[in-house]
């Protein structure tokens, strides 16, 4: 084996997409690669080669990041990560993933950012869970506003969506944390206003909210499946996307919804952890929480760029340590938060926190290191047994990292006192997944792990 790490050349695209598809288990369809040449900055573009073959992908791209305040931060997505199966476990992602980071660093972005396909794969790497999602189900029968609401809801096209939904969205990640940005293509690709090679018919429907006054304020996109049993409907709504920049659009916009004729239940995902549907209802069990997971992962990479960034609820001044044994964040730090603004700079003061134990998870300030062996090491096999040394040369040693989780909580959750309350969506700790663009790659995501 003859492996290397760097960014691709245009020529070389084609090559990528196709290892990625490998990687995620889907079929490249034609012309893909022109396609997303568009998509990506080749200079974020990296691949692990053997050779001149593609065995591993990742790549970046720059996005505005919105950190509780609300404040606005720019950074790194990941996405597209894929190692080939005849090349997994020999260090190529972290290959990869530490020449991106370190080009992060290089353009001076404060926070790297992605969504993990599998909890276990980038806390090593510095990234921890910093934003969760949940999903919700809601059952029609019970399902009662306690107010009509405001304003009027209007079934539109995909043109009218295209037009009118980019401001809503932007003045909505403005005010929510844990958003990201969307660019034109985006827009483009996900409401079908392009030939996307290999792209699904759109399915569903489209409505805009205005207010009485006229004004856009929200959209919802969603699906239904029709289907009943002995005569009673058993269908369902699945909301792909509910974005609303006021009380009054996301009360009128979930109305409208439930007001949905011959079906029983509303589902939907990637929606925040303190959903305000319940509050809008006479009887809030009608909305089940029915999942919450892990969202966005954060990864701190300029310390005092990233705590500077977001607001805080009180002043109060804060001494941490953190340990990152790939150098980019490790030191002592003091920070100086108040909900107007915030200064962070190295010190040589005590910690107010020190780095905790191994498996202390959550909750402290830093982690201390894990030492990772040499590479290539012997897999185990299934049987226990262990798998005969490989004979490749080894790809060279990357250092283990500690997750940083607390670090995160300082940023995204409440190690500091929160945010003060916006007034109806809680600043911190919350996905509004709709408002996160995939960062995971993945069959159906392939095309949409952009901006
Ligand atoms: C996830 C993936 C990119 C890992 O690539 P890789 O080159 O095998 O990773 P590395 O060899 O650099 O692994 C580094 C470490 O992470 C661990 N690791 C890698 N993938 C892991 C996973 N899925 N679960 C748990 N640990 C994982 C390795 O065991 C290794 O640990 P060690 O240093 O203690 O030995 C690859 O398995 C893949 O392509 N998976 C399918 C696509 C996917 O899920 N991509 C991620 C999208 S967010």
């Amino acid at each position: 084996m003859d492996l290397r790490v760097r960014t691709i050349e245009a020529s070389e695209i084609d090559a990528w997409v196709q290892c990625m598809g490998v990687g995620f288990l889907f079929t490249v369809p034609e012309g893909y690669g022109d396609y997303f040449l568009g998509d990506v900055d080749l200079r974020r573009t990296w691949a692990a080669f053997d050779g001149d073959r593609v065995v591993g992908t990742l790549r970046s791209f720059a996005t505005p990041f919105t950190a509780p305040g609300p404040a606005e931060v720019q950074v790194a997505a990941l996405t597209n990560v894929t190692v080939a199966p005849t090349h997994r476990r020999l260090g190529l992602l972290t290959e990869m993933i530490t020449a991106e980071l370190r080009a992060s660093a290089e353009r001076g972005e404060p926070l790297g950012i992605l969504i993990a396909s599998e909890y276990p794969i980038y806390g090593r790497f510095g990234y921890g869970p910093a934003v969760e999602g949940a999903s919700y189900s809601v059952d029609l029968a019970t399902a009662r506003f306690r107010s009509p609401g405001s304003g009027t809801v209007e079934l539109v096209d995909l043109v009218t969506l295209r037009k009118e939904a980019p401001a809503v969205y932007e003045r909505f990640r403005h005010e929510q944390p844990g958003s990201i940005g969307r660019d034109a293509r985006w827009w483009d690709r996900t409401l079908h206003q392009v030939e996307v090679p290999g792209a699904k018919k759109p399915e569903g429907y489209q409505a805009l909210y205005r207010s009485s006054a006229g004004v856009v304020e929200g959209y919802v996109r969603y699906r239904a499946r029709q289907s009943s049993d002995n005569m009673r409907p058993t269908g369902e709504v699945t909301v792909d996307e509910l974005v609303a920049a006021t009380p009054a659009a996301n009360a009128r916009l979930w109305r409208y919804c439930c007001d949905i004729d011959l079906v029983a239940t509303i589902r939907a995902t990637d929606r925040p952890v303190d959903e305000t549907l319940g509050w809008l209802l006479e009887d809030a069990r009608a909305v089940s929480q029915t999942g919450r997971y892990d969202f966005v992962w954060v990864r701190i990479i300029d310390v005092c760029g990233a705590l500077s960034a977001r607001r805080y609820a009180v002043a109060g001044r804060l001494v941490i340590e953190v340990n990152d044994t790939l150098g980019f964040a490790g030191g002592r730090y003091a920070l100086e938060g108040r909900p107007t603004g915030a200064s962070c700079v190295r010190t040589d003061d005590p910690a107010h926190r020190r780095p905790g134990r191994p498996d202390d998870g959550r909750g402290r300030v830093g982690l201390p290191l894990r030492r990772g062996s040499l590479r290539p090491r012997p897999a185990r096999h299934r049987e226990g047994r262990r798998a005969p040394e490989r004979r490749h040369r080894p790809v060279r040693r990357h250092v283990q990292i500690p997750h940083a989780p607390v670090v995160l909580n300082l940023v995204l959750r409440s190690s500091l006192p929160r945010a003060p309350r916006r007034s109806w969506y809680p600043p911190v700790n919350i996905a509004p997944s709709s408002a996160v663009s995939d960062m995971s790659g993945g069959p159906d995501r392939a095309g949409g792990a952009q901006p």
